[in-house]
């Protein structure tokens, strides 16, 4: 998910083009602005922590973009393309190392996990949403 400000600093088209050359696949992709109760649901795992109220405002706070993006390793090789949660402490040329400062602005969120992935998938999908198609590059990539 591209966050709000990334959205609002016009950071969308650089992200996605680092996900595309990396050779993942867009598979679903949307521009909304995410209620409270979806973005309550999206960071249900933090309920509770002192952040949880600033990240839900934050995220409701504008457009965000919801991707599902696919590819062999994806969940692990974006999350380090994202770099580290403190964007002062992320590395440069990982996303928030480039364009971040704050942590509460951290431009993008990944999945963390197989079954975190599955779940924010069916909060943000339905399966009429989510396509499937090749890659003209697939057979060099694989
Ligand atoms: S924890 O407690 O270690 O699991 O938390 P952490 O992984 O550091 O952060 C969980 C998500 O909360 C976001 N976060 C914040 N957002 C807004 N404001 C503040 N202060 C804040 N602190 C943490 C953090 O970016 C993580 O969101 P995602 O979208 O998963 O990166």
């Amino acid at each position: 998910m591209i966050k709000p400000d990334g959205v609002q600093r016009g950071l969308v088209g650089r992200i996605i083009q680092r996900i595309e050359e990396k050779g993942f696949k867009i598979v679903a992709m949307r521009l909304s602005v995410m209620d409270k109760e979806r973005a309550e649901k999206h960071y249900a795992e933090h309920a509770g922590k002192p952040f949880y109220g600033d990240l839900v405002e934050f995220i409701t706070s504008g457009p965000s973009v919801q991707m599902v993006v696919e590819g062999k390793g994806v969940i692990s090789a974006i999350r380090k393309m994202n770099g580290a949660t403190n964007p002062a402490e992320a590395a440069p040329g990982t996303i928030r190392g480039d364009f971040g400062i704050e942590t509460g602005r951290n431009v993008i969120h990944g999945s963390d996990s197989p079954e975190s992935a599955a779940r924010e998938i069916a909060l943000h999908f339905s399966d009429s949403e989510i396509f499937e198609y090749k890659r003209i590059d697939e057979p060099w990539l694989y």
